[in-house]
């Protein structure tokens, strides 16, 4: 309750920042997370994480960012990984628990589309054999911003019962999984579209796909591994046993998926 209340519901998208330098002892402890307690999705992908404080935006802003807008920040975190399946969602949950971890510490972050990946790489004059993941621009707050929180979609419109399309039965079914279903609706994702939904059985819950013509498949990843951060992180700080998401399909029952509506992931419950 006390993380989806205080961190999940909280982080809102900044781009108006502070002029105000963000400390080593706040990338150590950021960097000492992602060392020490980070959680991924795939395990056999390697991943790396920098951090670029002061001078990058110039080179980052015909790479990233909206309409090719990259918002100007005082650092910027990329997630660089080996290019494997499943290796954007994976970047994406990292880098969400980053950004979580950058709530708690008082900072205030947002992520930056990547229109050209070979290209931001050349423009950080990064010596890695990885690809780069994910860009989010970072620092504290300008006090003045009064940037609104993006309107979500609700928690029915975001959730089905057992099938696709079927109304949720929320009195048998949120119960315990509701904070851990809000922090899904409440969920970055590129332009605030959520181009996703969760089915809910009695043991598992499943993420699907909805079509979309404005996100590329690179955002539509990184939204994935997002929200399963995000339910992930709620759910472990609710009750001990971890959720574990897997790509694996479902194989012991028909989730009625429409056919523009993709299988993403499950979750056991
Ligand atoms: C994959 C991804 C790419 C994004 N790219 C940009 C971007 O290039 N510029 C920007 O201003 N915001 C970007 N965002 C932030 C979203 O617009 C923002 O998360 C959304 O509007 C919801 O607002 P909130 O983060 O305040 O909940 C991106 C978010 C995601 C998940």
């Amino acid at each position: 309750m006390e993380y989806y209340e205080q961190i999940v519901k909280n982080r809102n998208s900044c781009r108006a920042f502070a002029d105000k330098k963000v400390g080593d002892d706040v990338l150590n402890a950021l960097l000492t997370y992602y060392e020490d307690d980070e959680s991924d999705l795939v395990d056999e992908i390697k991943t790396e994480l920098k951090f670029y404080v002061g001078t990058v935006w110039e080179g980052l802003k015909d790479c990233v960012g909206y309409n090719g807008f990259c918002i100007k920040a005082p650092a910027y975190m990329v997630i660089f990984s080996d290019v494997a399946d499943h290796y954007l969602e994976n970047a994406g949950y990292i880098a969400q628990g980053l950004t979580l971890k950058m709530t708690e510490l008082g900072l205030a972050a947002c992520w930056q589309t990547i229109n050209d990946a070979d290209e931001t790489k050349r423009a950080l004059g990064a010596e890695t054999d990885k690809a780069v993941a994910c860009v989010v621009a970072f620092g504290y707050r300008d006090p003045d911003n009064d940037e609104k929180k993006a309107p979500k979609k609700s928690l029915d419109e975001m959730t089905d019962g057992i099938k696709y399309g079927q109304d949720i039965d929320t009195a048998l079914f949120y119960n315990e999984l509701e904070d851990g279903l809000r922090a899904i609706a409440h969920a970055q994702s590129f332009q605030n579209r959520q181009p996703y939904r969760i089915i809910v059985d009695y043991d598992q819950i499943v993420l699907v796909g909805l079509p979309d013509d404005l996100t590329t498949e690179a955002d539509r990843l990184l939204n994935y591994g997002i929200v399963m951060f995000n339910f992930y992180a709620v759910m472990w700080a609710i009750r001990p046993e971890t959720p574990k998401w897997s790509f694996e399909p479902v194989t012991d029952r028909d989730l009625c998926l429409p056919p523009d509506v993709t299988y993403v992931a499950k979750c056991k419950l």
